[in-house]
């Protein structure tokens, strides 16, 4: 037996700390070009997919938005999330607002916080710098005073829930300490070469479901390189994006793994059963010499308790 938690393979939706449902395998939409996500957007939800990953700082929404409307599948069907950029830590609401705008959308099924760091507003500015070159972090705001607005945006209807993103077991700590709701979920980078054993533990005792970004390695998913998931991709005569999208599913963590090519798209969100073995070995593999490896990580010059 696994040492680590797993749920029961081939569940399709994990239950929110609200109740909802969301589908464990749901479309990354970052760096995908605006030319290309509408058709993506739109063959994912044709193909199957309930859930669409979007965010305000990927710049695309408005493309986004077009392909769920194109798909034709009623909005009460599907999950959207999108992200309040650093920017507007002072002021959620209104880069909500700009999202649902973009979107075509009268709320959002979830809304996460993109990442702990507040940014100094100017402008339109995305990623304000200091004379120096470092971000211009907004030093006088605190991501704890940020979720404390959060906490008013459901009764609104706009979200009908409220995440985090990039929290760390200390931010996590320091935000339930102040907490009135507990966030719906966690995004954070996860694949087998880094699983976050300890995050998901604490992210699940606290009823906070994980979500996976970056699932493959992100760009070219170099993770589907490796000869471990590979040999079990060979052993069931599937993919191995198939492999990496269920072992984390059988973990209890929602996968988002992002293309634009519509028969990826097509096969990523069919999960299979892997063996405790399987399970075993792959949330082991991060051990191997060299393979441990965070791939996104912006330079915010703040700890971010990792
Ligand atoms: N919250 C955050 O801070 C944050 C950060 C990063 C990502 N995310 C979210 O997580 C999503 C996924 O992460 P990601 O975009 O970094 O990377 P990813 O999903 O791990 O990998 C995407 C890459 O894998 C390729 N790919 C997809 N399916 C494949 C398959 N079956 N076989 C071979 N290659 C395949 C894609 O190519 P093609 O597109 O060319 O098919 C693309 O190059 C993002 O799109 C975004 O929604 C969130």
């Amino acid at each position: 037996m696994s040492q680590y938690p797993s749920t029961a393979p081939g569940q399709t939706t994990f239950k929110l700390n609200t109740g909802a449902e969301i589908p464990v395998v749901g479309l990354g939409t970052w760096q995908s070009p605006a030319d290309e996500v509408t058709k993506a957007v739109e063959s994912a939800i044709k193909s199957g997919y309930r859930h669409i990953d979007a965010a305000w700082i990927y710049g695309q929404e408005a493309a986004v938005g077009k392909g769920i409307k194109a798909s034709g599948v009623p909005r009460s069907e599907l999950f959207i999330t999108t992200k309040i950029w650093c920017t507007y830590h002072r002021q959620p609401e209104a880069c909500l607002d700009e999202s649902l705008k973009n979107l075509g959308l009268d709320y959002v099924d979830l809304l996460l916080i993109h990442w702990p760091v507040p940014l100094e507003k100017r402008g339109d500015e995305k990623i304000p710098l200091n004379e120096d070159g470092s971000r211009a972090i907004d030093r006088d705001w605190s991501p704890e005073q940020t979720w404390e607005l959060m906490e008013k945006i459901p009764a609104t209807g706009k979200a009908k829930a409220i995440g985090v993103s990039n929290w760390s077991v200390p931010y996590l700590e320091k935000l339930l300490s102040k907490a009135k709701i507990v966030p719906a979920t966690n995004q954070v980078e996860l694949h087998p070469f880094l699983p976050q054993h300890e995050l998901v533990k604490f992210c699940q005792s606290k009823g906070i479901v994980m979500q996976a970004y970056s699932p493959l390695g992100s760009s070219g998913g170099p993770v589907l390189q490796d000869s471990l998931v590979q040999s079990i991709a060979k052993a069931h005569n599937a993919d191995p994006a198939q492999v990496v999208i269920s072992w984390a599913a059988q973990r209890g963590v929602v996968a988002l793994p992002k293309s634009v090519t519509p028969s990826r798209i097509e096969t990523n969100r069919k999960l299979i059963e892997l063996s405790d073995d399987e399970m075993l070995q792959l949330n082991e593999l991060h051990k191997q010499d060299g393979k441990a490896v965070r791939l996104v990580k912006p330079n915010w010059g703040v700890d971010l308790g990792w």
